[in-house]
């Protein structure tokens, strides 16, 4: 990916941090999802008084993504204070669109901590192709 596209992911995936409705773990998550039409869609992690409810940034990204008709990605950047790293569930549902989607991972200063895809993220993925139509 350009250099200057994925500094706008990272940029994007940090301003929307303060957008995080983060009351019980503080801790506040941005994402920066690019389409291969080239939008950008961000996401926040949103939590819930019942804790499991609570949502990532990154499937809030996604879902924003796909609910306005986009199943083709190319990047997504995450932002957190510490350059944490997407969870199992982000994964499996970045995976259910494609696993050559880049991943940049950042911290709050924009810092790259680490850059990879979605197969790096996910070896041995359940794709959508292991159903039968
Ligand atoms: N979180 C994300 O938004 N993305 C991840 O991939 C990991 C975890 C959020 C969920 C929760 O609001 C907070 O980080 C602490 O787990």
């Amino acid at each position: 990916m350009d250099v200057e596209l994925k500094q706008k992911l990272i940029d994007l995936a940090q301003a929307a941090r303060k957008w995080a409705y983060v009351p019980y773990s503080k801790y506040a998550v941005g994402a920066a999802l690019l389409t291969a039409s080239g939008k950008i869609y961000d996401g926040v992690n949103i939590e819930n008084a019942a804790y499991p409810d609570t949502i990532c940034a990154e499937r809030v990204a996604i879902f924003k993504a796909v609910s306005e008709g986009e199943r083709q990605f190319k990047a997504i950047a995450v932002v957190t204070v510490n350059g944490g790293f997407p969870c199992g569930s982000c994964r499996q549902v970045m995976a259910e669109f494609g696993l050559d989607t880049e991943v940049v991972i950042a911290d709050e200063h924009g810092q790259v901590l680490h850059e990879t895809t979605v197969a790096g993220l996910l070896p041995g993925a359940f794709t959508p192709d292991k159903l039968p139509r």
